[in-house]
This record gives C-alpha cells, structure tokens and sequence, in this order.
C-alpha cells in the first residue's frame, strides 16, 4: 500500500493541486505536483512540452517522475489528470501510495478550470471533453478510494483524507483489479 505516500488522482479540476499541499501540512508530511516536477526537469511549460513535442513525451516525462518518487516517502503527490493512463503509473497507484480520487462533476471542473488556458486538453470543444471526461472515469473510481469534492471547500476535503488515513484501508477496487 505504500510507505507513507498519498496520490491524489481524478480529473482536471477536481482539486489535487489545491487539497494536497493542505493534507500535506496536516500530516506533516512534503507536498509534490508532478506537473510542476516535469514543468521543472523540462524547463518549459506542460503547454510547450505538448506543443514543442507531443502530449507522448509528456506522458513519459510523467511516467519518470512518478516513477523516482518511490525513493521519497512522507509525500503527498498531486498528479496530472493523465496519469493513470499509463500502466506504469496504474502499478504506482496500486502498490506505491495509498491512493484517493477526488471525484468532481462534469459541470464543477468545467466552473473551476474556465479560462485556464495552461492545459492543453482543455482547448477541445465541450463534447470531446466530456468523452475524455466520461472516459477516464472509470478508471479513476479502479484505482483511488473516492472522495466527493463538488461544493467541499479543500480543507474538508484534506481533513477528511487525513481521518481515512487514520484508519487502515478497508477499500476495495470496485472492478476487483487493483491487485
Ligand atoms: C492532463 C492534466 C493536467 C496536466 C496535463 C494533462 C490530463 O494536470 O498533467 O495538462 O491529461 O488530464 P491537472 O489534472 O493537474 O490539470
């Protein structure tokens, strides 16, 4: 289940940025993004990395990343919406961290994330992104214990993660896959 990390997981929108650095200081543990970890071993933006190179080399820069963190342990990791694409990072997800997903509406990530125009993925017209949206649900809901954040200020949401990990992990992967 991991030594001392939490991976927070869900789609763009949904918190982790916000919510992990509050869970962080509550646990007294470090708080890492992995975009901005990516942003800074590349030296450009997530926008530059996909337009310069592709949404593939972001992807493996993603992968790398996630993938040293088994090395740091008292972290709280805010990861790309992304992530859980990637097989390697599902593994992450699963045997690394203890990992929640913070489950945010369609409508409410589209209100959080308006005019944000530093990811790239949110530049598709409204269906496509709620394909993705529709898409990548489920496999949120396989791999991270779920969390409601629709109308939830962020500490809520850090303290009621704080209390669940309090208690040992009687979650169970929905689709039966987790192990
Ligand atoms: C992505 C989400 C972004 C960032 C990149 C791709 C995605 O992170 O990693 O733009 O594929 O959903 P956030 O979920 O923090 O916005």
């Amino acid at each position: 289940m991991g030594s001392n990390r939490v991976a927070l997981i869900g789609f763009m929108g949904c918190g982790k940025s916000t919510v992990g650095p509050i869970l962080a200081g509550l646990l007294g543990w470090s708080f890492v993004d992995t975009d901005a970890l990516v942003v800074e071993r590349a030296g450009t933006s997530v926008a530059e990395i996909f337009r310069l190179h592709s949404e593939a080399e972001f992807r493996r820069m993603e992968t790398q990343t996630l993938a040293g963190l088994t090395l740091r342990s008292g972290l709280v990791i805010a990861t790309g919406g992304g992530a859980p694409l990637q097989p390697a990072n599902r593994e992450f997800f699963t045997l690394e961290a203890r990992t929640f997903h913070l489950r945010v509406s369609f409508a409410e990530a589209l209100t959080r994330t308006a005019g944000d125009t530093g990811r790239p993925l949110l530049a598709q017209e409204r269906p496509a992104l709620q394909r993705l949206f529709d898409a990548r649900l489920p496999l949120y809901e396989s791999l991270g214990e779920p969390v409601e954040t629709d109308g939830r200020s962020p500490r809520e949401i850090a303290e009621e993660i704080r209390a669940t990990l309090a208690r040992p992990s009687r979650w169970v992967d929905p689709e039966g896959s987790g192990g």
